[in-house]
């Protein structure tokens, strides 16, 4: 694996570097406190590229590898972590969808909007009664002539009423089990097809959040991704890509937890000297960033391996599981440096520890994570 970066990654990532912190930054407090993203800015990533980042370029997308992904999603994620999980779900789930799974009828007819960003895209597998435990999913589709009626409710929708394009997946059949479940590309505005309740969450609050719901929606079967019995098996691999983006915005989240503390450990005075002059403070900040160095490196590893075209599966979750615990680790760390100001919304530390807490929960819990990793490293 080679660590070094060429010019052009380093000139991508300078770009994201760049616009996260004159555009993202500036505004992702109002953000979080109004609970809306700013749509300017998401008009603005897609200009730049961001919204077809893992699409190679003679496919119309920034052809960036996935080491440079995870690069820019850390930078985008040190600014604006509610931006930046819309940009991960877009990207290494729903376009990876698009890129290893979709025909050429949906490519078609739905890629350039998606790459522009002129279409966001949502991904929709968490049900009421299927979260860790994907393969339950009860959604149902019933074929019915050209079109497929589904009928259910998807939860915990990430791009939930931002999205135009939806993933979905559910089931032709529960007794089958997994070869029962299918996938589907649902077009905002689908008869049958809403958006319902808009969570109120503790972080990431300019992301939205929903449900989704289907009452007899008609979808035509060519809007089937895949074959039927095949929609577990998209999503699990699919995710993998997508562990690999939210590592990397548990990593950015801590980076700039970390940053903040580390400024605040000089400038703040008590007992007539700087707080990181106390090594109880110094030795906290030596504990974040090496393990947000370790973190970095498991990511990168991850991605390298994906960029490799082989399935990162163990390293995505091994990536994921330390980068979301670090953010743990990091934020809880950086607001007790912060002491009482670290406890209110003036100082950013207050929205990275909320914003972090997710990491460990969603594309995976760390116990799931801990499951894949066991079962991987028990087969060899
Ligand atoms: N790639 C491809 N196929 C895979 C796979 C992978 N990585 N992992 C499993 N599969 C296949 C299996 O081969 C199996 O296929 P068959 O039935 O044909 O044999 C099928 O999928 C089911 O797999 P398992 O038998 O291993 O299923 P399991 O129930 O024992 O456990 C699990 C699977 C690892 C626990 C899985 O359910 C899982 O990862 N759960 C977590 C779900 C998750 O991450 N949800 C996140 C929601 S999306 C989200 O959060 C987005 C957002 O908002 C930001």
């Amino acid at each position: 694996m080679e660590f070094s970066l060429t010019s052009d990654q380093e000139m991508i990532i300078k770009t994201a570097r760049d616009f996260a912190q004159k555009k993202l930054k500036p505004v992702a407090a109002h953000c979080d406190e109004t609970g809306n993203i700013n749509k300017g800015n998401l008009k603005e990533l897609g200009r730049l590229g961001f919204f077809s980042m893992v699409v190679p370029e003679e496919e119309g997308g920034a052809g960036m590898d996935y080491v440079t992904y995870a690069h820019c999603m850390i930078e985008f994620s040190k600014a604006c972590a509610s931006t930046a999980v819309i940009l991960s779900v877009h990207n290494s789930l729903c376009l990876d969808i698009m890129r290893h799974f979709a025909n050429d009828t949906h490519k078609k007819k739905y890629l350039d909007d998606m790459l522009t960003g002129k279409k966001i895209a949502a991904f929709s597998l968490t049900e009421p009664n299927a979260g860790s435990d994907a393969t339950e999913i009860s959604l149902n589709a019933k074929l019915d002539g050209d079109h497929y009626i589904l009928n259910g409710t998807k939860c915990f929708v990430t791009n939930g009423d931002l999205a135009d394009i939806y993933f979905v997946f559910g089931t032709v059949n529960k007794e089958l089990g997994s070869k029962g479940t299918v996938c589907f590309l649902v077009e905002k505005g689908t008869p049958g097809f809403s958006i319902g309740k808009h969570e109120k969450k503790m972080g990431l609050k300019a992301s939205p959040t929903t449900e989704l719901i289907f009452e007899n929606a008609k979808v035509p079967v060519a809007n089937l991704i895949g074959e039927e019995g095949r929609g577990i098996k998209i999503a699990l691999s699919i995710l993998e890509g997508g562990r690999i983006g939210i590592a990397a915005q548990a990593i950015g989240i801590a980076e700039a937890a970390y940053e903040a503390a580390k400024s605040y450990s000089k400038e703040r005075v008590q007992f007539k000297k700087p707080l990181c002059a106390n090594q109880a403070i110094a030795f906290k900040l030596a504990d974040m960033l090496t393990r947000i160095e370790a973190a970095k490196y498991l990511t990168y590893r991850a991605a390298w391996v994906k960029d490799q075209g082989k399935k990162p599966t163990l390293e995505a979750s091994m990536a994921k599981l330390f980068a979301s615990e670090t953010a743990q680790f990091v934020t809880y760390e950086a607001v007790q440096i912060h002491g009482g100001y670290g406890y209110i919304v003036e100082y950013p530390v207050e929205r990275y520890f909320r914003d972090a807490r997710v990491t460990t929960i969603y594309e995976g819990t760390s116990e799931i994570q801990r499951i894949v990793i066991s079962n991987n490293l028990l087969k060899n």
